[in-house]
């Protein structure tokens, strides 16, 4: 108990405590980090990391092992509700100005975090060593062609260019000692430096008390309470998914045989969307590092703290989000059908060249479309720079999430979109 309050400052602000100040979603983070490592725990008393023995031990673990199924579907559900959970947590302390000044270096160890609960996933999915994981891992090895060194990193994890045993063995290693304990280091910091920050950002406009300070109140029982009822909630949610749905088994992986379509996991899913209509060195490379290069510069590059504690500076901006939000949920299928009709035209026409489809253009097309919606919308709502910044962001975080569903859903054989027609 007296950890748990020593994780704590002794006081926070009462506004701190309303729900739409954090949605929880830290916390939640952490419970699910907590039923990820013990459940995963318990899974090691079978799993065996050898490709002859990886499958049946995860099979042995659902048929024979008391709770052995529920144990290992809560693995997997806590693990997928961690990605959505944490890139929503992200967008809470983005929305809120939670990354700048004294944040700003929580923001950069969050950024280390979510790196490796991202690579931690990857190195698990592999893991049972079934069709889906065997060929999806293969999609993702492959688009290390793309990257700078890629290919010298790949030859590290493969043998005779192919998903091998060592491949298993490293990636076992991985997911289960050396992510962990880098993990438990980085969360380690990311709590002190909340607690060094005296708790969550929060609205200097509102909860102040005669003073003209916030009114702070004690986190014992005030905040605890609520974290364990947040907890508590959550674990019976993961329970109940794990009780009523099985986390999938596809047949044993087989080399021999790619199913079609062969998909990454679905929090890659928007890279592999962006792959059908980009090179792939942009795809893979060049867009993913850039967007990295954004989130790490952003507390340094924005100055202003207008926005700590509320989502948005004025009604302005939140109308010029909902116009970003829409608008990019209109443009970014469009996009997507027409690029599939061109790819069409261009097997009709094969003389046309590939840079119309894949190169260059829609790369150069796509980065003027992105300035003209910035700086349109900048003039059309009055917006600050800031507030421009944050409407651009709603544009492309929509537009991502419209690309992940597209993949995930409208792709099939081939890659093909089910209505076009093969
Ligand atoms: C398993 C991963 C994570 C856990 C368990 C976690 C947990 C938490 C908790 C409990 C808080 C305080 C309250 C709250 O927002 O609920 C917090 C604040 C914060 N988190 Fe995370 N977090 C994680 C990942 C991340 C990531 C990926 C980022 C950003 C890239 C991030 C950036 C921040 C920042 C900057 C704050 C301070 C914001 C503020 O004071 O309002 N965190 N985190």
């Amino acid at each position: 108990m007296s950890f748990i309050k020593h994780v704590h400052p002794v006081k926070v602000p009462l506004k701190a405590l309303e729900l739409k100040s954090t949605w929880a979603l830290g916390g939640m983070c952490l419970v699910l980090v907590t039923l990820l490592a013990g459940s995963g725990t318990l899974m090691l008393f079978s799993y065996q990391p050898f490709p002859e023995f990886a499958y049946t031990s995860v099979e042995y673990l659902e048929n024979q092992f008391t709770f052995g199924r529920m144990i290992r579907s809560m693995h997997y559900f806590s693990a997928n509700l961690l990605v959505l959970m944490l890139f929503c947590h992200m967008l809470r302390v983005f929305f809120t100005g939670g990354y700048l000044g004294k944040r700003r270096l929580n923001w950069i160890i969050g950024l280390c975090i979510l790196s490796l609960v991202l690579l931690s996933c990857f190195t698990g999915y592999l893991l049972p060593w079934d069709q889906t994981a065997f060929w999806a891992v293969t999609i993702c090895m492959n688009m290390f062609d793309y990257v700078p060194a890629g290919s010298m990193l790949k030859t590290f994890f493969i043998t005779d260019g192919g998903i091998s045993e060592k491949t298993l063995q490293l990636f076992f290693t991985l997911h289960t000692t050396v992510i962990p304990t880098l993990l438990i280091g980085f969360l380690a910091t990311h709590f002190w430096k909340v607690r060094k920050a005296k708790g969550v950002v929060t609205s200097r406009l509102a909860g102040m008390g005669e003073d003209d300070k916030p009114v702070m109140v004690a986190v014992h029982p005030n905040l605890l309470l609520r974290e364990a009822v947040v907890a508590l909630v959550l674990t019976a949610v993961i329970m109940v998914l794990a009780l009523v749905f099985k986390a999938p088994l596809d047949e044993m992986a087989n080399a021999g045989l790619s199913p079609n379509p062969a998909k990454a996991p679905w929090y890659f899913s928007g890279f592999q969307e962006l792959l059908l209509h980009f090179h792939p060195s942009f795809a893979v490379f060049l867009i993913p590092t850039v967007i990295f290069c954004i989130l790490i510069g952003m507390p340094f590059l924005r100055g202003d703290i207008q926005n700590e504690g509320v989502w948005f500076m004025s009604d302005r901006a939140k109308t010029a989000a909902k116009t970003a939000v829409l608008i990019s949920m209109t443009l970014t299928p469009v996009l997507v059908f027409f690029d599939e009709a061109v790819l069409d035209f261009q097997k009709w026409f094969p003389g046309i060249p590939g840079i119309l489809s894949t190169g260059l253009v829609p790369f150069v097309l796509v980065i003027c479309l992105i300035l003209v919606h910035h700086f349109g919308m900048k003039q059309k709502f009055k917006l600050s720079s800031s507030e421009a910044f944050q409407t651009s962001a709603v544009f492309l975080i929509t537009a991502f999430v419209i690309l992940t569903l597209i993949c995930i859903w409208l792709r099939g054989a081939g890659m093909k979109l089910y209505f076009w027609g093969a």
